[in-house]
């Protein structure tokens, strides 16, 4: 009867000026209406994913799963060597897809709920001539987020020859965390619309620099719908999905109004909520403070319960929170505080998850408590 309330990692509430933007009326995709609208999403795309000097994004209509498969058709071929490192469910996801495709996977797999280790894998990368290797920057289905940035300034001072190309998925990561592909050394990254950009599921999107680029002009078989080097080059192979592009469209320029940095400490500070809940309320955050993820957090359901029946329970109040994935399945459930998530959401539904808790208000006042202590907080309302 009603629409439930959401806190999941994707997808999150479709604000209503984006619900608007997407009524647009439909007119000829290749006509001068949509024509200046993709071009100004895709230039703001590469602003925001900072793809440096002769990069660019294209999105594409598929969920952020095709953005995967399409990096792996156009950018490596059969037989390439890829180190692909496994923090979660996503990340094997990713290495799957790779070994579908005949690639050579060598797996650097993380225990659930650690973010991978940048000495080790720096390590792994030394000890065999890999083309590419295959990076989750916030893995969803443990709220962890890797340390992408510090692995990857070593990996940049290295002879370019002999640089594997770096993929970064930032499905649940980019623009609720920041991205500098450029300066990080990033060569393709790549996100989807559902979850920070707080549009429908829908819209894969890929980002790649320069080197990404040139890989990108190597000639392979075995792609058609997903062939990037058309989108690239700026033209439109087939239908795209028009209505999610115009909302997209005012997804960035509600991210340029609320400020790149605030989203990050809106989303930081969302996350610092939830782990102060959990905390108080015996609801145990698997993953240490230092590597939790800014849009999701995976919480332990307190005293051997069942986190399905909690969430049916949670769901008879009029709000939705994500199950575990993987080992996590039967002990966990994952919050969500990714996109138009203002505080008073989060404590809203949190105070439903309290509910269902022995001592309801504990968590709560701690959360509460961390609201107040942190400074800055005029700016995030
Ligand atoms: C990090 C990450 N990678 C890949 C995916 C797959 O995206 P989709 O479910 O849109 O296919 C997700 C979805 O949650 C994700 O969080």
């Amino acid at each position: 009867m009603f629409t439930p309330d959401i806190l999941l990692p994707g997808p999150t509430p479709v604000p209503f000026a984006i619900q608007q933007a997407m009524l647009t009326p439909m007119t000829d995709h290749r006509g001068s209406t949509f024509t200046p609208v993709l071009e100004r999403v895709r230039q703001r795309l590469g602003e925001l994913f900072a793809v440096g000097p002769d990069g660019g994004a294209v999105v594409l209509p598929a969920s952020g799963t095709g953005a995967l498969e399409a990096t792996i058709q156009n950018f490596f071929r059969e037989d390439d060597a890829v180190l692909a490192v496994c923090t979660g469910a996503f990340g094997n996801r990713f290495a799957e897809i790779a070994e579908l495709h005949g690639l050579l996977v060598d797996r650097y797999t993380v225990p659930w709920g650690q973010a991978f280790n940048p000495t080790h894998l720096l390590t792994l990368l030394d000890q065999r001539d890999y083309r590419g290797v295959l990076l989750t920057h916030n893995e969803t289905s443990t709220g962890v987020i890797n340390p992408i940035q510090t692995v990857l300034q070593q990996i940049k001072s290295w002879p370019q020859a002999s640089r594997p190309l770096v993929v970064v998925d930032s499905i649940s990561g980019v623009p609720a965390m920041p991205m500098a592909m450029h300066s990080w050394g990033i060569d393709v990254a790549l996100a989807a619309s559902q979850k920070g950009f707080m549009c429908p599921p829908g819209l894969a999107i890929i980002a790649a620099g320069a080197r990404g680029l040139e890989r990108l002009q190597e000639k392979r078989s075995h792609r058609f719908y997903f062939d990037l080097l058309p989108y690239f080059a700026g033209k439109l192979p087939y239908t795209p999905a028009t209505s999610l592009v115009y909302g997209l469209d005012k997804s960035l320029e509600m991210l340029q109004e609320e400020g790149a940095s605030v989203r990050y400490r809106r989303h930081q500070l969302l996350s610092q909520i939830t782990r102060s809940f959990g905390e108080a309320a015996g609801w145990r955050p698997l993953v240490e403070a230092s590597v939790a993820s800014p849009t999701v957090t995976a919480l332990e359901v307190p005293n051997g319960q069942s986190p399905n029946q909690i969430r049916t329970q949670i769901a008879a109040l009029g709000l939705q929170v994500a199950g575990g994935m993987g080992p996590w399945h039967d002990t966990v459930i994952r919050i969500g505080h990714v996109g138009a998530i203002a505080p008073a959401s989060l404590f809203a539904g949190l105070s439903i998850v309290a509910h269902v808790t022995p001592h309801p208000t504990r968590g709560l006042d701690a959360a509460w408590q961390r609201w107040h202590q942190e400074i800055d907080r005029e700016a995030m309302i």
